[in-house]
């Protein structure tokens, strides 16, 4: 079997890496030199790896704080009701928040958040102008880990699987599986293979975390979540995450974004790509040149899921033709593709039950590629990637600048001791309203600000 370090690269240069002192570099010395560190095993080759980490510690750090929160809200109300009845469901949501909480904070270890104490700003992007995807949080596919390793969703993962197995050839030596999230379909197949190396790749700490702990033999208790419970009174309930076959030795995960592909060129037989595609920011044609550079020559991209861009440039909004057409550009030519309904997170303490009808398709890597190299993505706007350009006086600037004055200034008042009707007096006063606007404004502005998701919403 291939020594699976040797399939990595400096996800920027394309250099060859070498582990030293715990972590991995470029065998060829780099400027700056940019050393990668290895987290409980698990590879963190984003382009600017110092930066990631700490960005994800403090997303890390953020949402435990949350969660702290939460449980020490929710103890408070279920001692504020009297009904015994309200009081025992509060109470089995707060155990079922600990119970969430606990697994999180055990999950994100070797991230070591709670080394971070102190808030700060984050640290610049210096390299490469390389940030994490603004839109990928901590907690956006925890269901799916939820339903890749609890046993009353076995029928949907066999599903899957059952879906992709044939279109992996059986003297794959390598698959490399993009966006894995939970892995569980990184897993079977690595099961179904046990002398393919398989490395199941994403950014999200949590899922690959847990994968990994899991495919070590640790089973764990996490708590699912419904959402819409069929008993209302129990809005979740704590299950046993494990890998019941036992671990896959040959099955490895990576830290990184697919739009940087920290591989070495022509190194896997197949790429899969399972509900990934369509989630993505930027123009499938990014996908594809990555996947096209590290699949050996007649090697094989294979997805799998929901097929449904949703693009503000309409252009980028493909059908399933299109993909194709698209593929050519990139040495792809077309196996196979066909649709199937298959069910979606359908737990049984759920009411809600939901099916999908997902896309599945090969192309095998038999054109030339000679001309496919992916451009690296700084798609920030240009003033930023040049700090000598004017910055363009938006309109969007202008108006955010006087209700961000607004609130600035409505927080930096409260002091603990200030009612609502004096800070809107101040408010009023510095921004020449009448006393009534102002008090009408003050309130939806602290009523927004701790009920509106988008405030609360960092996970
Ligand atoms: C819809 S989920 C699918 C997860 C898993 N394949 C499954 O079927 O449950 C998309 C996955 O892609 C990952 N992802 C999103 N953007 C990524 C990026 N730029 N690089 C690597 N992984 C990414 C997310 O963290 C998430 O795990």
């Amino acid at each position: 079997m291939k020594d699976w370090l040797s399939l990595l690269a400096c996800p920027v240069l394309r250099h060859p890496l070498k582990k030293a002192n715990g972590e991995l570099a470029p065998e060829t010395n780099s400027s700056p030199a940019i050393t990668y560190p290895i987290l409980d095993e698990v590879p963190w080759l984003f382009p600017d790896p110092k930066h990631t980490l700490h960005e994800w510690r403090e997303r890390s750090l953020a949402l435990l704080n949350h969660l702290d929160g939460e449980i020490g809200d929710l103890k408070a109300s279920a001692s504020e009701t009297e009904s015994h009845l309200a009081k025992t469901r509060i109470e089995n949501l707060r155990l079922l928040k600990i119970r969430h909480f606990e697994f999180l904070k055990k999950t994100l270890e070797p991230l070591k958040p709670s080394k971070v104490g102190q808030k700060g700003a984050l640290e610049k992007s210096r390299a490469f102008g390389y940030r994490l995807p603004l839109r990928q949080g901590l907690l956006g596919y925890f269901p799916n880990l939820i339903r890749d390793w609890s046993a009353h969703f076995e029928d949907e993962n066999r599903i899957s699987f059952a879906a992709v197995k044939d279109l992996i050839p059986s003297d794959a030596e390598t698959v490399l599986v993009l966006g894995a999230g939970g892995s569980r379909l990184a897993y079977d197949v690595a099961k179904a293979h046990p002398t393919t190396t398989v490395i199941a790749f994403d950014l999200n700490p949590i899922l690959l975390f847990a994968a990994h702990s899991l495919n070590r033999g640790k089973s764990a208790q996490a708590a699912e979540f419904s959402v819409s419970p069929k008993d209302p009174s129990r809005p979740g309930q704590i299950v046993t995450l494990e890998a019941k076959l036992g671990s896959a030795p040959n099955l490895h995960f990576v830290f990184g974004d697919v739009y940087h592909l920290p591989f070495a060129a022509e190194s896997f037989d197949v790429c899969l790509t399972p509900w990934l595609v369509d989630i993505l920011p930027r123009s499938v044609d990014c996908l594809l040149a990555g996947i096209s550079q590290v699949l050996k020559p007649a090697g094989r991209w294979v997805n799998f899921g929901s097929f449904r861009f949703d693009f503000s440039d309409t252009a980028e909004n493909i059908g399933h033709d299109e993909l194709t057409e698209r593929c050519l550009k990139f040495g792809f030519s077309q196996l196979t593709r066909q649709q199937l309904e298959i069910p979606y997170l359908q737990s049984p303490f759920d009411a809600h039950r939901r099916f999908e009808t997902v896309s599945l398709g090969a192309w095998d890597k038999t054109g030339n590629t000679e001309n496919v190299i992916p451009t690296p993505i700084d798609d920030r706007a240009v003033w930023i990637q040049n700090s000598k350009l004017p910055i363009p006086a938006l309109p969007v600037f202008q108006s955010s600048s006087a209700t961000h004055a607004v609130m600035a200034l409505v927080l930096s008042l409260v002091d603990g001791q200030k009612s609502l009707g004096e800070i809107a007096l101040i408010v009023a006063a510095e921004h020449g309203m009448s006393e009534d606007d102002a008090l009408e404004a003050t309130a939806s502005f602290f009523d927004r600000f701790l009920n509106d998701r988008r405030f609360r919403e960092f996970t």
